[in-house]
Order: C-alpha cells, then sequence, then structure tokens
C-alpha cells in the first residue's frame, strides 16, 4: 500500500473576470485539479462566478470550486494570475503596464508572505514585462514564474495554417516568438507540417498561387488577432482560457511539454534581463529549461528587436519606481 500523503492538485485564479472565470471553466473541465480558488477584490464577482461554474459540477469531473482567500496561497501548486485591467480599443498591451504593475507587485507580495511553493503564472499584460517584474521582485529561481507568453499566439499560427493548408491543426506544429504582443514573430524555421519543414511543404503543395505572400498574411493576421477580437467582444478570453489550462496540464501533470512561454533569459540567444516567449520545456517545476534550438538570422535579430523593446518598459518601469522613491524620501 502507499502511504504517501495525498497531495490535493489546488490552483488560485487571481482576477475573476473574462480570462480567469474563463479560464476556471476550461479548467474545470479539463480533471486537472481537485480543487479551484478564485480570489477578485470584488467579492460578489468572485461568489457568483463560483456558484455558476460549481452548478455545473454535475457535468464536470470532480473537482471543488470555491471564493480563495489569500492564505490559499501557502499550499497551491499553482496560482495563475489574470487580475488587472484590459486593453482598451487601440491600445497596445503595453500601454496597460503602468495601471497593471501596482496590482502585480501586491499580489506577488501576498504570494512570498504566504511562503507559497506554488509555481506563478503571469496572465495579465503587458506579460512578458510583469513576469520579469514579478520574477524579480520574488526573488525565486527563475523558472517558478513564468508568463503565458506566445503559447496564444502560437495556437492562433497553427489555426490559420491549417486552414489555409487544409491540414488538421493538430499536425501542424508552428510557433510564435518573442514579445506576446506587436514585436511578435512567426519562426518559420520551427515550423512544419506533419514532419515536413514549411518551405518544402508549400514547394510540392500547389494550392495557393503565392506562398510567400500567404505566409506573410498568415503571420500578419496572427499578430493582430487580439486586436480584432477586442473590436468585436470587447475581450478576449476563451482562447487564453485553453491556453492556459494547457500550461496548467504540463504543470500539474509534470508533462515536460515544450511551451513557448515567458521566461527570463539568462544569455540563452545571447539575451539577459528580459522575460519573453521561447520555446521551454514546462514541467511541475515551472520552465525546467529553455529549448537550445538554433535560430536562422532573421530570426535572431527579430527575437532580439523584441528583447529591446521589452527592455524599454522595464527600464521605465525601473525609472518610474525610482522617482516614487525619491518622492517619498522624508
Ligand atoms: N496573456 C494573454 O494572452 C492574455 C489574453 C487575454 C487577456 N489578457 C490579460 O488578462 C488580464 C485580465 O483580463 P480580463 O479580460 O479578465 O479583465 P477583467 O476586467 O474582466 O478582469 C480583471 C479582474 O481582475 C480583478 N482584480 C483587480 N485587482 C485585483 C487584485 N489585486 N487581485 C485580484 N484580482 C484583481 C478585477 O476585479 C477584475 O475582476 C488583462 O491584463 C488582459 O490584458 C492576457
Amino acid at each position: 500500500m502507499n502511504d504517501a500523503p495525498w497531495k490535493t492538485r489546488k490552483v488560485v485564479i487571481v482576477g475573476a473576470g473574462a480570462v480567469g472565470s474563463t479560464f476556471a471553466y476550461a479548467l474545470g473541465q479539463s480533471g486537472l485539479a481537485d480543487e479551484i480558488a478564485l480570489l477578485d477584490p470584488n467579492r460578489d464577482l468572485a461568489m457568483g462566478q463560483v456558484l455558476d461554474l460549481a452548478h455545473g459540477q454535475a457535468f464536470f469531473p470532480a473537482v471543488q470550486i470555491r471564493v480563495a482567500e489569500t492564505s490559499d496561497y501557502a499550499d497551491a501548486q499553482l496560482i495563475v494570475i489574470t487580475a488587472g485591467s484590459k486593453q482598451r480599443p487601440d491600445e497596445s498591451r503595453l500601454d496597460l503596464l503602468q495601471r497593471n504593475i501596482k496590482i502585480i507587485d501586491g499580489i506577488i507580495d501576498e504570494i512570498v508572505r504566504q511562503k507559497s511553493s506554488a509555481v506563478v503564472l503571469m496572465a495579465s499584460n503587458p506579460v512578458d514585462i510583469l513576469t520579469y517584474a514579478a520574477s524579480k521582485r520574488a526573488g525565486w529561481p527563475r523558472g517558478r514564474i513564468i508568463g503565458s507568453g506566445t503559447v496564444l499566439d502560437s495556437a492562433r499560427f497553427r489555426y490559420l495554417l491549417s486552414r489555409h493548408c487544409g491540414v488538421d491543426v493538430h499536425n501542424v506544429h508552428a510557433y510564435i516568438l518573442g514579445e506576446h504582443g506587436d514585436s511578435e514573430f512567426a519562426s518559420w524555421s520551427m515550423t512544419n507540417i506533419a514532419g515536413q519543414p514549411i518551405q518544402q511543404f508549400c514547394s510540392l503543395c500547389h494550392t495557393c498561387d503565392d506562398a510567400e505572400a500567404a505566409r506573410s498574411r498568415i503571420a500578419d493576421e496572427v499578430i493582430h488577432s487580439a486586436y480584432h477580437i477586442i473590436e468585436f467582444k470587447g475581450a478576449t478570453s476563451f482562447g487564453i482560457g485553453l491556453a492556459l489550462t494547457s500550461i496548467a496540464a504540463a504543470i500539474l501533470r509534470n508533462q515536460h511539454g515544450v511551451l513557448t512561454v515567458s521566461t527570463v533569459l539568462e544569455g540563452e540567444f545571447g539575451i539577459e534581463g528580459v522575460s519573453l516567449g521561447v520555446p521551454c520545456i514546462v514541467s511541475q517545476n515551472g520552465v525546467e529549461r529553455v529549448l537550445p534550438v538554433t535560430l536562422p538570422p532573421d530570426e535572431l535579430r527579430s527575437l532580439v528587436n523584441s528583447a529591446t523593446i521589452l527592455k524599454q518598459g522595464i527600464a521605465q518601469l525601473e525609472l518610474d519606481a525610482a522617482s516614487v522613491a525619491e518622492v517619498s524620501k522624508p
């Protein structure tokens, strides 16, 4: 008989808005968690979401769904942060930074105060800068605080390629790398359809007149997807809810899956001092390691460009923090 104590797979979701509640719904359906706890300063919203979700329990795999307290951080396996403002139409993710950084600082301080040993997964935007700031603030090993990065963007890319090429999305392997934002880019060197590199696939497949133009149109559509959805319905939620569930699966099942989460680079690709989406092995420890891949010079330049843009955001944060400290000096 195995006498090892039963360890509940407990997930705390911080922020019970569109993203937090959609993720809770997808996570509940997935059967990955034993306990899902929702935390939001708007207690009525958290309670409403919990009751609504809990009433579907007869149709879910067994899971306990309830409103969380900050003390729930202590024994959670995974804490997913979806708290804060979202983009308004015509606003970039970087514009959100000033509004969301204070919220994230407060949440991270409380997680550390509760001596949590969870992996923290950031979804709030701008996700790369907030992941970097949270990682520095907590002072934990880099892999334990990760961002959703370009996991959703890569899924959008696979979907658009699959539709264009007429091949099941599950047979399309493709990654968007860099900033989760305007400077992200398609890694065509890592794109393959059923094992065939995309260039080779295109040279044998004659379903479109101009494959190069089609590739460029698809990459552009991925980058602008969120803007279109926000224009139509005010927020994105289903795609990110599912993307967070796939990252949660890699963590809760210790899957060692390859996902383009956002992680702090420490010299990989010649980049450091910034967090951004690159292929990583994700396990119960968060990012186990950055997957070593050789990018061609144009893709490497695009990755460095994303890093430079994100570093400007980080520098702005550091500048703001320094001026706040100066003003509050006695
Ligand atoms: N990473 C991605 O791919 C991705 C995709 C979509 C949205 N997002 C981001 O996710 C975030 C949330 O978006 P949304 O549509 O759910 O917004 P929303 O306004 O619907 O929900 C945000 C929730 O956060 C709560 N909140 C505020 N301060 C909090 C705190 N200190 N602790 C806990 N909760 C707090 C609010 O009360 C609100 O309920 C935004 O920053 C958005 O840009 C990221």
